[in-house]
């Protein structure tokens, strides 16, 4: 797995290429299942699928599999595909939802279509994760309506806005459902498709969620800090929303000149490309991304001391290497 410059390395050889045996199937069957009824259905679809991205939840799935007696089978593989069809359905309705113009390194498809042609290729995915999650079990269709339940809540609650709630706890709960909820499913259907025990499925999918809040604290930092070029997304996208998150949330706490000057110009969505840099060089003059990483650092605790409790086997080396790419793709 890589992306722009950090590429991980999971250790052990025989390990890397398991997994990278399973990220091929699960690119084939990707293509084979978006790839069927009109095209000009399939091509919209396709559009983001075949942009790349990380395939950071198959990858999950993989490893996670490595616990139980059947690593890497074809159940395996169909976990791996469904939970990264669902997640790239979110991406299109999330570009639609935060008017975003570009996704991994494209335009995004509302951008390059529309609206209606963004969301019709969101549902187009969902359609067929439902024919993948049929081929599997109904525990698999129960689990994925629990999953899919929550990641609308957080989103929904993101839309909503902290109102009078604490806003650092209103941003923990959104990221907790609207992110860690698929990595946390990746990891445990990847798990539970491999026959592991339920013990250790449930230690997976706590691991995949707590990686998750990690995964979207950086991804947050990223957006404000990082150059489009290594995120192949737009910066900026989140304080155009008037979408406040951990760092910002943090400089707007400061007693500090910064955080002055940002209580002043982020009393809702910024509007102009001049208004976006001006926040941008407050939040590079306060502590805020400091306070963010921190935070980050208590989940990554988390996951340590999770991964201590499972086997000590060559996965569980490479979980921890996954999990040290998650924080590394902010240098
Ligand atoms: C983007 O996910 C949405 C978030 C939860 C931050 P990724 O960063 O995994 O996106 P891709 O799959 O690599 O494009
Ligand atoms: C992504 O949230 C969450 C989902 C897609 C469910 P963001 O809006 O923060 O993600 P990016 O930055 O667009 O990838
Ligand atoms: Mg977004
Ligand atoms: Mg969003």
């Amino acid at each position: 797995m890589s992306d722009g410059e950090n590429t991980v390395d999971l250790g052990d050889p025989q390990l890397t290429m398991r997994v990278a045996t399973g990220v091929a199937a699960v690119e084939k069957l990707l293509l084979e299942e978006i790839k069927r009824g009109q095209q000009f259905v399939f091509e919209k679809a396709l559009h983001l699928t075949s942009a790349g991205g990380k395939r950071f939840r198959p990858v999950m799935a993989l490893l996670a599999s490595e616990y139980g007696p059947e690593a890497g089978s074809e159940k395996v593989i169909k976990a791996a595909t469904l939970v990264e069809v669902i997640h790239v359905a979110t991406l299109y309705h999330d570009d639609v939802m935060d008017e975003a113009d570009r996704r991994r390194g494209v335009e995004s498809a509302n951008s390059r279509w529309s609206n209606s042609v963004a969301i019709l290729a969101g549902d187009a995915l969902l359609a067929h994760a439902s024919r993948i999650m049929s081929q599997l079990d109904t525990h698999t269709v129960a689990h994925f309506a629990e999953t899919f339940e929550e990641l609308v809540t957080g989103q929904m609650r993101e839309t909503q806005g902290a109102g009078g709630a604490n806003p650092v706890e209103h941003y923990t709960a959104v990221i907790r459902e609207k992110t860690a909820v698929l990595i946390a499913s990746a990891a445990y259907l990847g798990s539970y498709h491999a026959g592991v025990s339920p013990e250790n499925c449930q230690r997976l999918k706590r691991i995949g969620s707590n990686i998750g809040m990690v995964f979207q604290i950086i991804d947050d930092i990223i957006d404000i800090f990082s150059d489009p070029k290594d995120s192949g997304k737009t910066p900026g996208t989140d304080l155009r929303e008037g979408v406040f998150t951990l760092p910002v949330l943090y400089a707007l706490q400061e007693d500090s000149e910064a955080g002055e000057k940002l209580r002043n110009l982020l009393t809702g969505p910024l509007k102009t490309d001049e208004e976006v840099a001006a926040a941008v060089a407050l939040l590079h003059a306060s502590g805020g991304r400091e306070a963010a990483l921190r935070d980050a650092e208590k989940y990554l605790a988390a996951v340590e001391e999770d991964l201590d409790k499972l086997p000590q086997n060559s996965a569980t080396d490479a979980l921890r290497e996954l999990t040290q790419y998650t924080v590394k793709r902010v240098g």
